[in-house]
């Protein structure tokens, strides 16, 4: 499994943290940019996360911007893209063991660097149960591969 993680300016310090967190907890870690606080656009950013993510069915992919808006309206608009924006643990673990979701994001100016790092932990930690679950998630499949674009 790769983690892809981006950011526009407004999710940079985030990002650097979320990453310093991840690498030591053993993480293989694709860092997409943005590299510097000088403003960016957010769909750049996701659009690359997004690509790299859709590359293994494994891998999983981490947005942050400054509401984590921006990059979860972007990010679902992606086929085979399920973009998850979490302020709580609860949903972030609700939302891999239900939805599959293989994209999480994050708001910089939302959610503090602790509850953002137990936010990815969590995440990270759940799976998806399948069962009733997996027949939902085939129906958003399903609509995905229905659309012509
Ligand atoms: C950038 O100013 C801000 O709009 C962006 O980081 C994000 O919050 C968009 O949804």
């Amino acid at each position: 499994m790769k983690l892809i993680i981006g950011s526009d300016h407004g999710g940079f310090n985030l990002k650097e943290k979320l990453i310093e967190h991840l690498k030591l907890k053993g993480y293989d870690i694709d860092d997409e940019g943005t590299y510097t606080p000088d403003s960016c656009d957010y769909p750049v950013i996701a659009q690359k996360v997004c690509s790299k993510v859709l590359e293994n069915n494994s891998n999983l992919g981490i947005l942050v911007c400054g509401t984590g808006l921006g990059m979860s309206i972007y990010a679902n608009k992606v086929k085979g893209i399920r973009a998850a924006h979490c302020t709580d643990t609860f949903s972030a673990r609700l939302t891999k063991q239900h939805n599959n979701s293989n994209v999480l994001c994050l708001g910089e100016r939302i959610t503090g660097v602790g509850l953002a790092m137990d936010i990815v932990d969590e995440w990270l930690n759940a799976s998806f149960e399948g069962g009733r679950h997996q027949k939902r998630v085939d129906m958003i499949n399903k609509l995905d591969m229905e659309r012509n674009d």
